[in-house]
């Protein structure tokens, strides 16, 4: 794992203008998964979750509601929280952008950026989409429509404040080279950097005509474009410049973004800090997206999947093993209850949940053994597992333990263990608890509900990376119910 023993990985903040859905949850899942699996290898982890409270989109939404901006802010914070306490999210920290802590880093950071020559005062003229709070040039729109979302821009035409970004194309081409494994995953490496090398703009960082946002520094004409505000969040929620969290943390490890904003943390926030003269972040890790049932979500279709719904017919680790198990690493997902059903019954069910309720079964009835010979042992690829890992490839990791889970099935079954008597069955049983306490581990990043349960059941305590071995074993087993139900999906 990391060698400095310190691992902090962030999730982008949310905008507060719409309660959480799927792709909300999702990033926030997998920052999850991959927090807890640091901590499971020892590692002292950081992880910051929080909201993105300013900006027109969120200022429109607020209205719209008929309330102010911070009330309605504060409203929908609730949300995200008791959403992320439903999907068992254990994040260290939550940043909101309009607390003063942060409105005060955001002021001190351009201040910086600023005295080192990087800001200047212009006029801005171009387009804006207020869903994707972005600006946008003639030749960038589609159609006369944002290349990102499709929805209409706005013109713009008003003083601004502007960043050099042009002055780092260089030193950001170099450092790309230099930290091959900082665009991630690979397969995405290759669109940021075509734009990269194609010449950087110098971008608009201050608004004049949007005011719910940070007041820039020592302008009372200007406000903080909400971009620069929200990236900012990365140190301003462990404390930069003085805090010990910096200090501890600081550079982050993983960015986790989705694919459509990997320019503003790629590009954008790299050039911001080498223009603060701070250290880069070592990853950014950008993964695609949802859609349901075949088709993109959008408010105008009215079919965003709400992750409260969901968790009012299955259980929180029956999605998170769906979203994990459903989008492949650099490649987008699709999310049907269809699907979600299969899932749970024929792996969920099928697989695990009957592997541990035999074993269990075998183990109460025949008593659980200590030691013996660990033929199993060589069937589990720990370092395959802890590769993908490594490379933030949930998916692959999962898939490596669901094989090890299918060959611990398929041992019960070649063995027949229920039919084995003396020797034979103690050391069946010995490699057969052994095999569903390493599982156990190995899927409480994942589902952490369900690895309690089947620790409860062994009569075990929750184990680390370092105890994924054989010869482990001193439970006193107390078989439970099984660890998921079948649904029953209706036919049609
Ligand atoms: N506020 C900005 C991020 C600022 S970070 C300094 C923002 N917020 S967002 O609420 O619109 O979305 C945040 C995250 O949700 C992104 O990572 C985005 O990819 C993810 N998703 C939103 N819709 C999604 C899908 N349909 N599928 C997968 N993830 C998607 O952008």
């Amino acid at each position: 794992m990391n060698q400095l023993g310190k691992f902090y990985i962030t999730t982008p903040i949310y905008y507060v203008n719409d309660k959480p859905h799927i792709g909300h949850a999702y990033t926030t899942i997998l920052a999850d998964i991959m927090a807890r699996w640091h901590r499971l290898g020892g590692d002292s982890v950081f992880f910051l979750t929080g909201t993105d409270e300013h900006g027109e989109k969120v200022e429109a939404a607020a209205a719209k509601a008929g309330q102010t901006p911070q009330r309605f802010v504060d409203s929908i914070v609730g949300t995200y929280v008791e959403a992320w306490k439903k999907l068992g999210i254990s994040y260290d920290g939550f940043v909101r952008t309009t607390s003063p802590e942060h409105v005060r880093t955001v002021q001190e950071f351009i201040r910086r950026i600023k005295a080192n020559g990087d800001v200047y005062k212009g006029q801005y003229e171009g387009w804006y989409c207020v869903s994707d709070e972005s600006f946008w040039t003639d030749l960038q729109l589609k159609d006369g429509k944002c290349p990102e979302c499709g929805r209409e821009v706005k013109k713009v035409r008003e003083e601004s404040y502007f960043f050099r970004l042009s002055a780092y194309q260089d030193k950001l081409l170099e450092f790309y080279k230099a930290n091959p494994s900082f665009l991630s995953p690979a397969s995405r490496s290759s669109e940021i950097l075509n734009r990269v090398r194609e010449g950087l703009k110098d971008v608009s960082i201050s608004r004049t005509t949007v005011k719910w946002a940070v007041p820039f520094p020592d302008d009372a004409n200007h406000w903080v474009y909400v971009w620069v505000d929200a990236l900012i969040n990365y140190i301003s929620a462990i404390g930069w410049p003085e805090g010990e969290g910096y200090k501890t943390y600081w550079p982050a490890d993983v960015h986790l973004v989705g694919k459509e904003i990997n320019w503003f943390h790629s590009v954008i926030w790299p050039a911001l800090l080498l223009s603060a003269k701070l250290p880069l972040p070592k990853k950014v890790f950008a993964h695609g997206w949802w859609t349901a049932d075949g088709q993109k979500m959008s408010k105008s279709k009215g079919n965003f999947v709400d992750p409260f719904t969901i968790l009012g017919k299955y259980s929180v680790d029956a999605f998170r093993y769906f979203l994990v198990r459903e989008m492949p690493l650099g490649s987008d997902g699709d999310f049907s209850e269809k699907s979600l059903v299969a899932r749970i019954n024929g792996e969920l069910v099928a697989d695990l949940g009957n592997l541990v309720y035999r074993v269990l079964t075998l183990a109460e009835r025949f008593g659980s053994q200590p030691s013996g010979n660990p033929e199993l042992e060589s069937k589990l690829n720990i370092t395959a597992i802890k590769e993908r890992m490594a490379e933030l490839d949930t998916f692959g990791a999962l898939n490596a333990i669901w094989d090890f889970i299918r060959e611990t099935n398929r041992y019960v079954n070649e063995k027949k263990v229920w039919a084995l008597q003396g020797g034979e069955l103690s050391n069946a049983l010995y490699n057969l608890l052994e095999s569903c306490r390493i599982i156990s581990i190995l899927l409480s990043p994942f589902l952490p509900e369900t690895s309690a349960r089947i620790n409860e059941q062994l009569g075990v305590a929750a184990g680390t990376i370092a105890d994924c071995r054989f010869g482990v074993f001193n439970g006193r087993v107390k078989k439970g119910d099984y660890l998921f139900k079948k649904v029953e999906q209706k036919q049609g």
